[in-house]
């Protein structure tokens, strides 16, 4: 996986700052950019040896590209998985998986508790070239069991879920999925390595938007897809010849972003806390959604699948006399000066976003409300700045 180091030697925190690193001839300490489309050979018998794959080596960044490779080398490391193949978006992250790994006539069960664009991949697109979708909850087991048909092939969740932050028991849905040699999908994307390693839970493959918490910074698009060598390898294929390929130049970005991510990921959920415990207090909070409180359904669980809560905070407000729970939402959003209101999630700045009439609005309203997704919900990604400067941002909920 990499030339120098032994990864069985060091901490994930380690790994996270050396892991993937190959140098030039230059002696670069820091990651090299190639961006370049495509890499010669030294004559015809060598380019013949690297399509034929007998040789290995670059041969057009669609498909190798070192920078991307290093990227892909130093996730597989931190997640712990064979292979990662690197893509153009989380989005196209879950596509590639689903394009790999299924044909028309098979069958997916997804939790409806997913990024509300992937509900649209599933129930929209992938439906229309003949993938069945049965979406169930994602914390009632029963409901997987029952889903299941000899046609199955992957089990898709979220865990901890956007928006509410649901938790499902990883090891449990493995095991499901595994008695019909169906395999388990978890969008790692609110978590990250940092926090949870599905794989070592039982699960098949992981999928990452690297947008979000790899990047860090709000400034790429970027996804991933993880697994075994065997179960990778049509992944691959699919990438390789569709082309929704990760820009040398972003792996770059999300190289430097891997860096920071242990120390990142640990202020995040940090600041998540101390806030959720404070939203938890306000008067004009009805509820707080957030794995590390108490109070969360299920912190127990979540507790013994992450090392913390996370960046993600979740929280349905009270509407005021004659107001709607949107108007409640919305006024609550609009009068903060400081967070971002943006549906990104991820970055060192906080960002606010009301889930209903942005990440969700393509979902049916039927979906929603079968989601939990209320319109008085409010998705806030806490970033790094001061909580005491957060608080006091949202503080037209204390009024
Ligand atoms: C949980 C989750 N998965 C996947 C995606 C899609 O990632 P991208 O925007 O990089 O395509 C998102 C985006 O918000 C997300 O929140």
């Amino acid at each position: 996986m990499n030339k120098y180091l032994n990864e069985q030697q060091y901490h994930p925190e380690t790994l996270s700052v050396r892991a993937g690193a190959e140098m030039t001839e230059f002696g670069e300490n820091s990651e090299a950019l190639f961006l370049n489309s495509s890499f010669r050979f030294k004559n015809a018998a060598q380019a013949a040896a690297r399509f034929g794959g007998t040789e290995p080596g670059n041969i057009y960044s669609r498909f190798t590209n070192p920078t991307v490779t290093m990227f892909q080398n130093k996730l597989a490391a931190l997640e712990g998985a064979e292979q990662c193949v690197a893509t153009s978006s989380g989005m196209s992250a879950i596509l590639a998986c689903v394009m790999g790994l299924c044909s028309a006539g098979d069958h997916v069960v997804a939790s409806r508790s997913i990024f509300g664009t992937s509900v649209q991949l599933f129930s929209n697109i992938l439906a229309r070239w003949g993938l069945q979708v049965t979406f169930v909850s994602l914390t009632n087991l029963d409901e997987w069991q029952a889903a299941v048909t000899p046609k199955t092939k992957l089990f898709f969740v979220e865990t901890p879920s956007n928006p509410l932050t649901e938790v499902c028991d990883i090891r449990a849905l493995a095991d499901i999925a595994h008695q019909t040699g169906a395999h388990l999908v978890v969008d790692n994307c609110f978590c990250t390595p940092a926090i949870q390693r599905p794989l070592e839970l039982g699960a098949d493959i992981i999928i990452h938007s690297a947008t979000k918490y790899i990047d860090g910074q709000g400034r790429c698009l970027g996804g991933a897809v993880l697994g075994s060598k065997l179960l990778m390898e049509p992944v691959y294929g699919f990438l390789r010849t569709a082309g929704v390929t990760m820009s040398a130049f972003n792996a770059w970005v999300f190289l430097k972003g891997l860096e920071t991510l242990f120390i990142r990921m640990e202020a995040h959920a940090k600041n998540a806390l101390a806030l959720a415990a404070w939203l938890e207090e306000q008067p004009q909070v009805a509820r707080v959604h957030y794995p590390g409180l108490k109070s969360h359904p299920q912190h127990a669980l979540a507790m013994q699948q992450q090392s913390s809560g996370g960046g993600i905070v979740s929280f349905e407000v009270k509407p005021k006399a004659g107001q709607s729970l949107q108007e409640a939402a919305w006024a609550l959003i609009d009068a903060t000066k400081l967070i971002s209101i943006t549906a990104n999630l991820g970055d060192a700045k906080s960002t606010i976003t009301h889930p209903a009439t942005t990440t969700h609005s393509r979902v049916t309203a039927e979906a929603r409300a079968a989601a939990g997704i209320t319109d008085g919900l409010v998705r806030i990604a806490v970033g790094l700045e001061h909580v005491d400067d957060l608080k006091a941002d949202l503080i037209s909920l204390a009024l």
